[in-house]
């Protein structure tokens, strides 16, 4: 049973309670406990397109015992004018949870306010904590723990990095995060990440970030929403990207939510090496949710 109604960031888990959704998605994941959501219904809400997010949700939904709903931007009223907090009361009369993927982070608190039933971050502009779950038990999986495990965030300050950073300073993960004058992750996330007692070391370098790294991160540089500031980013980001040669020196291993723009923030060949957990951190997607969701619903 989790504190919090909804899961909006990952810092709406309690320490412990992030560790049990992880410990609750590992025994899923090998088989050591069957909890099932019989007749439960998640709504999913995207104005943003989606292959993780739904087909992970979707799957895990299925695999549970449930069922879950797509509900696509030209699909339902909201699409055609019927405002969000109308929406998300009547959803909440039908169906058990609701996931949300939408731009504004503040359309997912609107969201959260007028829902009945808890509300899951799919992904805004400013946060995406499934994926940090993901990237949480990939990284516990890889490494046996947090402990003593070094990483590295290079690239934008953006949605996936942000939560990121706030996982990482829950679970004690050192982290240095390298990203361009301009493009960093937001003064909030720092201080929240200072508050929790385990901030990030941030610098300008990628070099000096992968120095010391265990694993190495990144994102694409230009998220949904942002292709307007393409040619202003790809300049800004010149030296980031995740290659060969800036991993020259390093055995690190290296994770990317995806989908990856081969050839902007990481090359082919990184991506196609040994050194990439994509696919187990993609997989670990539909485990991580599956944890969440029966903690979330309390089976
Ligand atoms: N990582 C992630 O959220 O991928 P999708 O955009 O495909 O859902
Ligand atoms: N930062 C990316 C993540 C996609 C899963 C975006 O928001 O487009």
């Amino acid at each position: 049973m989790l504190e919090t109604d909804h899961f909006l960031d990952i810092d709406d888990l309690a320490t412990d309670e992030l560790h049990a959704v992880l410990d609750r998605a590992a025994a899923i994941k090998a088989g050591e406990d069957d909890t099932e959501l019989p007749d439960h219904t998640l709504g999913m809400l995207f104005e943003k397109p989606s292959t993780r997010t739904r087909i992970s949700f979707e799957t895990g939904m299925t695999q549970l015992g449930g069922h879950a709903i797509f509900l696509g931007p030209d699909d339902i009223q909201l699409g055609h004018g019927e405002p969000l907090s109308d929406t998300s009361r009547v959803l909440s009369r039908y169906v058990d949870a609701v996931m949300a993927r939408l731009f504004d982070h503040e359309d997912l608190l609107e969201i959260a306010e007028y829902s009945d039933v808890p509300v899951v971050n799919g992904l805004t502009d400013d946060a995406h904590p499934c994926q940090t779950l993901a990237d949480l038990l990939t990284i516990q999986e890889a490494f046996g723990g947090f402990e003593d495990v070094q990483a590295a965030w290079v690239g934008d300050g953006n949605n996936v990095g942000q939560s990121f950073v706030i996982g990482a300073a829950m679970v004690g993960l050192d982290l240095t995060v390298a990203t361009p004058d301009g493009y960093g992750m937001s003064e909030d996330v720092l201080d929240q990440a200072e508050a929790i007692g385990h901030p990030p070391t941030v610098v300008d370098d990628p070099a000096e970030a992968v120095a010391d790294a265990d694993v190495v991160y990144t994102d694409v540089w230009i998220s949904m929403g942002q292709e307007d500031q393409r040619e202003e980013k790809l300049a800004a980001f010149e030296g980031y990207q995740v290659n060969e040669e800036l991993l020259s020196d390093s055995d690190a291993q290296v994770m990317h939510c995806l989908p990856a723009h081969r050839g902007e923030e990481i090359t082919h060949d990184v991506l196609e090496s040994d050194r990439a957990l994509v696919w187990d951190q993609a997989e670990n997607r539909l485990h991580a949710q599956k944890g969440l969701l029966v903690e979330l619903l309390d089976a």
